[in-house]
């Protein structure tokens, strides 16, 4: 499935070379990089990822400083796919944030790349004595650099063009010979629309190898937009059925509570112990926003949301430092566990680090906020522009060749109130979209109309400076989990019951050999932690008593600061038996005709599962006549 992707990546560039066919337009057109900047806590976190590990691999980082692409000799895989993840994802972050010190290190990387550029075309590494060509990591280049072309066009249109046409031709002819620089599997075989999958084989433990591009979490939330992407070149609005099936299965039997993937790195269905890969947030980001703008089906909006508000933000360490490889639904602790409950990850892959488990989300996590804002605000037609994934945001772009500024401050999604500024030289419409949850709206203290298809509401705009006010209705919701438990949300957060963490930090270490790194390898804030229980885990709740506090004060900064977020839901609860899986982690949530109250109830916490690093997403419920 990777390997499709990866083509399905190129074909619009290939399409357009040949001239021929138009692309299916996208239901609303993404904005150049760069047009849209943040405001308030997202600003606040994408500075800190800047800052934090993301934003110092290419200083410290020896698969990012020394990767085989830039002339050194360091990968993890012979994929050689490091440096293109942090391509990919450096690109975006600092043309989002406008950050000067990034988009050197962006220049240097890419001349570099540039440079070493073979006679025949080939961009990369590899050379063809050796014969190791594979197209995949390509893609992530090119990712990176159509973006910098769209961000940057004076500094980068040329020499990239020139590049991507070259080496078009020489792919072309490879996969003309038998696939060459494909990676091939039997299940690449199966058609596009084989989704039907999902349905068959998804609680089958037991699969062959050959079936891996459709198990591996990853793999599977890049190629949620697969459908969404070929329809662009084949005009099959078939796909568009197709994409929303694989969507809604793949969540349906193996999605968090978080708006991620369970995969520990195979699906694995819904049992709260498994975990998210980082790397499956980030891509499933990435790939839910791209099937929005291409679709338009706002289903994909409010899933993008879900999994960037709560997934990714849990997966970070608050000042994004260092990150988990996989996070549990129900993590009661982040430590070198006794034994794996994985199937192949290993037994420090749930704690905060540098490189835990892997290097792949080392170098891939940084894309999942700037690809999130890169696609906040789209044009709606010639001249139209919506607010698609709510959150604090400045756009700068033109309609009609006039000029046009909206600033968006809100504390959304922990605030129901967004205030917009607009400066235009043209009237224009405005889109605001509506959540699905949401318990109802209004623009200025209005009432407005939604259109049941879009899910948008509609604002007209004149020119000069306008003034708005959106307000988004929420309320506790509750959605059932797997084993008669229940996950709590308000709006598009996610509340789990909270752990207080007894955290111990120290030096990073290497993913292999699981020994310390030396001092002065590292820059010190860049460290290892582990984290206890300090409160009990083992909770059932009471869903008739679940209460909603805002709190008060400003967001914290970081934003997902360890239990530091004020608002919170109260709920009654008492400590039930719950047994460990392998000594290690809370096995499935007990049966409910087991549980039984261990002692006198009390007044559980639940907090912003992004501010909670221990936690319990999936609780088991009780009747405490409450
Ligand atoms: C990169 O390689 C050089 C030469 O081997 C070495 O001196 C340097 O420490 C390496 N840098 C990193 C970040 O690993
Ligand atoms: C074409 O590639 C397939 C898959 O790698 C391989 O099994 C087959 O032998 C190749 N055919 C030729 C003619 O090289
Ligand atoms: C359109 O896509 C569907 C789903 O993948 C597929 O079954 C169908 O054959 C395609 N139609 C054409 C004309 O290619
Ligand atoms: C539900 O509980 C049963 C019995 O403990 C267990 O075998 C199963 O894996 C659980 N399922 C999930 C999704 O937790
Ligand atoms: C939400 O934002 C509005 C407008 O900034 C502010 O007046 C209100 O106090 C905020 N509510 C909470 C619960 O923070
Ligand atoms: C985790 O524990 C295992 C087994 O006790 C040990 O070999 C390994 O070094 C530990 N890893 C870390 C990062 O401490
Ligand atoms: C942490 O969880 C364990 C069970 O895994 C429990 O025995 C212990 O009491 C908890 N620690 C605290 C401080 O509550």
């Amino acid at each position: 499935m990777r390997l499709l992707n990866a083509i399905l990546c190129l074909l619009p560039i290939a399409i357009k070379a040949r001239d021929t066919d138009e692309l299916v337009p996208f239901a609303y057109e993404p904005l150049p990089l760069g047009s849209i900047t943040p405001n308030g806590w997202l600003r606040t976190e994408l500075e800190a990822s800047a800052a934090g590990l993301g934003g110092h691999l290419y200083d410290f980082y020896r698969y990012v400083a020394n990767s085989s692409w830039i002339g050194g000799d360091q990968e993890y895989s012979g994929l050689n796919e490091a440096l293109p993840y942090w391509l990919n994802a450096i690109v975006p972050l600092s043309y989002t944030l406008q950050d000067d010190r990034l988009k050197a290190d962006i220049k240097t990387v890419v001349s570099k790349i540039l440079d070493l550029i073979q006679p025949d075309g080939w961009i990369g590494p590899e050379t063809l004595e050796a014969g190791n060509r594979l197209i995949w990591a390509r893609t992530l280049v090119f990712l990176g650099f159509t973006n910098l072309v769209d961000a940057d066009p004076e500094s980068y249109e040329e020499p990239i063009i020139n590049a991507l046409f070259r080496f078009n031709e020489l792919m072309n002819s490879m996969l003309k010979n038998n696939g060459t620089g494909m990676i091939y599997h039997d299940g690449d075989k199966a058609s596009a629309g084989d989704f039907t999958w999902f349905r068959s084989r998804s609680q089958d433990m037991e699969v062959a190898d050959r079936e891996w591009p459709f198990l591996h979490g990853v793999t599977v939330a890049e190629a949620l937009k697969y459908a969404a992407v070929f329809r662009r070149s084949t005009h099959n609005d078939s796909l568009i059925t197709t994409a929303k099936n694989g969507v809604d299965w793949t969540f349906k039997y193996h999605g968090s509570a978080s708006g991620s993937i369970l995969a520990d790195e195979r699906l694995a269905g819904l049992n709260p112990f498994y975990g998210s890969e980082l790397c499956t947030e980030v891509e499933a980001i990435y790939s839910l926003a791209y099937n929005y703008f291409a679709i338009g089906d706002p289903d994909y909006a409010d899933r993008t949301e879900l999994a960037a508000f709560n997934a990714l933000p849990a997966a970070m360490w608050p000042d994004w430092t260092s990150h988990q490889y996989m996070t549990e639904s129900n993590q009661p602790f982040s430590k070198n566990l006794s034994a794996s409950p994985f199937w192949n990850v290993n037994t420090v892959g749930q704690t905060f680090g540098v490189e835990p488990n892997y290097p792949c989300c080392t170098v891939n996590h940084p894309q999942g906020l700037p690809k999130f804002t890169m696609y906040s605000f789209l044009k709606n037609g010639n001249n139209g522009l919506v607010h698609a994934l709510l959150s604090p945001g400045k756009v700068n772009t033109k309609i009609n060749d006039k000029e046009v500024t909206i600033d968006c401050q809100t504390d959304y999604p922990f605030n129901t109130s967004l205030s917009y500024t607009i400066n235009s030289e043209t009237p224009f419409e405005f889109y605001l979209r509506v959540p699905q949850w949401s318990t109802g709206i209004k623009i200025n203290q209005q009432p407005s109309p939604i259109n049941s298809r879009t899910g948008l509401t509609k604002v007209r705009i004149r020119s000069g400076k306008t003034t708005l006010n959106y307000d988004i209705g929420m309320d506790i919701q509750t959605k059932s989990r797997a084993n008669d438990t229940i996950a709590v949300y308000r709006g598009p957060i996610l509340y789990s019951l909270y752990i207080d963490p007894i955290t111990t930090s120290g030096p990073p270490h290497y993913y292999g050999t699981q020994q310390e790194w030396p001092e002065g390898t590292y820059p010190p804030q860049m460290q290892d932690h582990s984290m206890a229980n300090g409160t009990e885990w083992n909770v059932a709740i009471d869903p008739s008593t679940l209460t909603f506090h805002s709190g008060s004060g400003p967001l914290p900064s970081p934003t997902f600061d360890d239990g530091k977020l004020p608002m919170y839901v109260t709920a009654q609860a008492c400590l039930i038996d719950w047994p460990l899986f392998k000594g290690s982690v809370p096995a499935s949530p007990p049966a409910k005709e087991d549980r039984v109250c261990l002692g006198d109830s009390f007044v559980a916490t639940l907090r912003p599962y992004g501010s909670s690093k221990l936690h319990m997403s999936d609780l088991p419920t009780i009747d405490l006549g409450g």
